[in-house]
């Protein structure tokens, strides 16, 4: 599928540089050729040898290369390039790249190229935490570019957390991902909700529930892998990131219906999320102290707006096909049923999620998809291949779609 591609890697300056050489080694294995631009900092890491040994091309480090330019220059470097990828993403590469700097050959071609950019960040936590390196991701995801990771795990400084390059096999999958023939969902947006939320008490206490965000998430990605445009609202989890999807982090419920919001218009949303029915009225600004015998102060909730009803309902930017989720313990079609009808969506995928059958925060799923007409009961399987099948089940509704049309 990518025999004879040309991806141009750029690889900047970050101790993960040395896994740049595995992707390197596993894209020539699958006769992809990778011709290499080095950045000063990166060459502290790897050098121009190694990468030219092990992708059999030349690499290319200065901008101001009499030969190089010579022989190709920039334009062309990016022009022969079938995709550009770049591993690790620095701070400062993202930061030059989100502001179209250019002061040395790296970042000149990707402000010089009309490729597909993908990028896989690597950093310390806290460097990826930081607002400047927030804004940035946003605002390459917004001109397009592709984030691979970053994912969370051991880093080289000794601490744990996001920041952490993605696997070099993670990478090429992106890389495959990009150029597989069959993208049904290409020019679909989809927003996707997905986990629990999380509604403060005090500064340090929360209302929440056991939602993993699993199934969200392998959503997002078949999507993502299906071609489509995919921005996924997450509240708090611990998973790492789809590939090649807009992740926005919440807390709550009425943080999520606002990013939501922002996120229109968009063809197709699905919400996954266990999204908290109430909230307190007035967390308390300074932790609540343990009083003896009971607590101290009394909690008043008031309801959350319903984010999957208000869309549905959105006489002027509805998408096309809304799709809920009912996570039952009783009753479960019955209740899922008239939750379709209540909230006004196309589709409910509803699932019993009672301790014993170990859905909730599990791998697995056993679903039952309610349609208007008709209703059927899906075999239990993984979430990730739940996650397909309602892909699979979107594109043949938007086919149908297209032929009545
Ligand atoms: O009413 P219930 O919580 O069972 O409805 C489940 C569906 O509604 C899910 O798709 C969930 O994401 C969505 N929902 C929502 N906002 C709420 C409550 C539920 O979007 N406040």
């Amino acid at each position: 599928m990518i025999e004879n591609k040309r991806v141009l890697l750029i690889v900047s300056g970050g101790i993960a540089a040395f896994k740049a050489l595995d992707v390197i080694r596993l894209l020539k294995k699958k006769g992809v050729s990778t011709p290499v631009i080095l950045t000063k900092a990166a060459q502290e890491f790897v050098t121009p040898l190694t990468c030219s040994v092990l992708s059999g091309e030349k690499v290319y480090t200065d901008l101001f290369s009499l030969n190089d330019e010579l022989e190709m220059g920039h334009i062309e470097l990016s022009r022969d390039a079938d995709l550009i990828v770049v591993v690790p993403a620095t701070a400062d590469l993202m930061a030059k790249m989100a502001h179209g700097i250019c002061d040395d050959l790296a970042t000149t071609t990707l402000l010089a190229t009309d490729k597909d950019i993908i990028f896989a960040p690597a950093m310390n936590i806290r460097m990826w935490e930081h607002a400047a390196t927030q804004r940035n991701l946003i605002s390459l995801l917004a001109d397009g570019h592709k984030a691979v990771g970053p994912v969370e795990g051991e880093m080289a400084c000794g601490e744990y957390g996001y920041g952490r390059m993605s696997e070099p096999e993670d990478i090429v999958g992106a890389i495959e991902t990009y150029f597989q023939k069959a993208k049904p969902l290409a020019g679909k947006k989809i927003l996707i909700t997905a986990g629990p939320t999380h509604e403060p008490i005090d500064p340090v206490r929360v209302i929440a529930n056991l939602s993993s965000g699993k199934q969200g998430y392998a959503i997002a990605q078949a999507a993502y892998d299906a071609g489509a445009d995919v921005t996924l609202i997450s509240g708090p989890v611990s998973l790492n990131p789809p590939l090649g999807v807009k992740v926005i982090k919440v807390q709550t419920a009425e943080q999520m219906l606002q990013h939501t919001q922002n996120s229109l218009p968009a063809d197709i949303a699905i919400f996954t999320a266990a999204v908290a029915d109430w909230r307190v009225e007035n967390p308390a600004e300074e932790k609540v102290k343990k009083t003896a015998g009971k607590l101290g102060f009394d909690l008043n909730f008031v309801e959350n707006p319903d984010i999957l009803a208000t869309i549905a309902q959105d006489i002027t930017r509805r998408p096309e096909l809304v799709i809920g989720f009912a996570a039952e313990t009783e009753k479960v079609i019955e209740n899922a049923i008239a939750k379709r009808a209540k909230k006004q969506c196309d589709w409910i995928i509803a699932n019993d999620v009672s301790p014993e059958t170990g859905i909730m925060g599990g791998d697995k799923n056993k679903v039952h998809i309610i349609k208007a007409a008709q209703q059927n009961a899906w075999d239990e399987m993984p979430k990730t291949a739940v996650a397909k099948k309602l892909i699979d089940e979107i594109i043949h509704h938007f086919k149908i779609e297209a032929r009545d049309a």
